[in-house]
């Protein structure tokens, strides 16, 4: 049967490991209480089923994601009894990869001038998406080690920069910029593409010329560059400036766990990996956190925003805007876990929010 055919859209979860199996159910009910068409089917693929039976990701798991369902929910995988990681290598970058989910868009937005560390900074201030290219780069862990263990080891890690990677994320940018509105309204006028192409010149020089051959297609939108270290500074000086970043893998990965503490930590970031016209999957920024896991402390709101990002991506636009007014309330009535100041607990804080959007 083609599934995508039927009007109720098919969501795959897969809760994974730590707190992911906890605010993983919390953005379920959530979704359930917006009154969204979908359905839903749980997998357990993760460090539990790993360690069972040796499988990250059964036969044909990604194709059976690519066909069946129209998105996919993720929490996060890590374990600290799965020492390689394997298991989060071959699901989480295994999609990402393999389904060639090009595009992790990370929206960068701060609820309550309270959640964040800088003092005088107010949500109109920080309101910016990172555009991070999802395929390539030193994530593509081409390289190798020789005479290992050894006084002469050599240890390479390649950076894959290809012209197509490239391009085709740095137009996406360029049309995110186009297609997308700040919260208060306002159209988003400008793209910085953020790189190392000082010291790293040859991927650099390939990010400069197609940065500057692509922006010149959109003259309606202001095109910038930043090295990544000066963007860090910015980042925490003078968050304001920024509206559409594009970056590598790599830079991506670590701007947006900065970027998370101005939002007011990992627990409120969200995040969608997408591939246009194909099964994107969405899952909050954040990671395991085995040090807090099973203690019901953990921020959902990240996971629900980024549920309410997976059902905008899908159509549901009433229903996303719901969660995300229910999650600004809970913020400013405090009704939120301690990592953001609350007394609620993850089941609780979760609860809060589906009653408000089911009200
Ligand atoms: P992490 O994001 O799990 O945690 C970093 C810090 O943020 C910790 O102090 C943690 O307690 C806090 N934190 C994170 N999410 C939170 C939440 N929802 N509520 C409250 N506090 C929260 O990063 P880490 O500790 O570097 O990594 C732990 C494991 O997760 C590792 O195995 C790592 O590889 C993995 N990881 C997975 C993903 C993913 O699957 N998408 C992302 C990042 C890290
Ligand atoms: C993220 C995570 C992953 C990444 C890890 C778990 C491989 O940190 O999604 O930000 O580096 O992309
Ligand atoms: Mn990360």
């Amino acid at each position: 049967m083609d599934h995508k055919k039927q009007t109720k859209k098919r969501i795959a979860v897969l809760p994974g490991d730590g707190i992911g199996k906890e605010v993983i159910p919390q953005a379920v009910k959530v979704i359930q209480a917006s009154g969204a068409e979908v359905g839903f089917t749980e997998f357990d693929w993760g460090a539990d089923r790993y360690l069972r039976d040796q499988t990250t990701v059964p036969p044909d798991g990604f194709a059976m994601l690519a066909r069946d369902f129209d998105a996919i929910l993720v929490g996060a995988f890590g374990d600290p009894r799965v020492k390689t990681n394997i298991h989060a290598k071959e699901i989480l970058l295994g999609m990402r990869f393999k389904m060639d989910l090009y595009a992790n868009i990370r929206p960068v937005r701060l609820l309550n001038a309270a959640l964040c560390p800088l003092k005088g900074v107010e949500p109109k201030d920080v309101d910016f998406v990172v555009v991070r290219e999802n395929t390539e780069g030193v994530y593509t862990d081409a390289g190798g080690v020789f005479k290992q263990g050894t006084a002469d080891e050599i240890a390479i890690q390649e950076d894959i920069n290809t012209r197509k990677g490239v391009e085709r994320i740095i137009r996406y940018a360029f049309e995110y910029c186009e297609q997308h509105v700040k919260l208060d309204g306002s159209p988003r006028n400008k793209v910085l593409m953020c790189d190392k192409s000082n010291a790293m010149t040859h991927a650099g020089g390939l990010w400069q010329r197609v940065f500057k051959e692509v922006s010149a297609e959109y003259p309606k939108i202001t095109a910038q560059h930043m090295y990544v270290d000066a963007l860090c500074m910015q980042m925490v000086h003078s968050p304001r400036q920024f509206d559409v970043i594009v970056t590598n893998n790599m830079f991506g990965d670590i701007i947006t766990d900065l970027a998370a503490g101005l939002q007011g930590g990992l627990g409120m970031a969200a995040s969608g990996n997408i591939h246009p016209g194909r099964t994107s999957m969405f899952e909050p920024v954040h990671g395991s956190a085995p040090l807090i896991a099973g203690k019901d402390m953990a921020n959902p709101f990240g996971a629900i925003l980024t549920a309410a990002m997976m059902l905008r991506h899908l159509g549901f636009t009433k229903e996303a805007d719901k969660i995300e007014a229910a999650v600004l309330e809970a913020v400013r009535l405090k009704k939120t876990t301690q990592d953001i100041g609350g007394g609620l607990g993850t089941t609780e804080a979760g609860e809060w929010v589906a009653k408000r959007v089911a009200s």
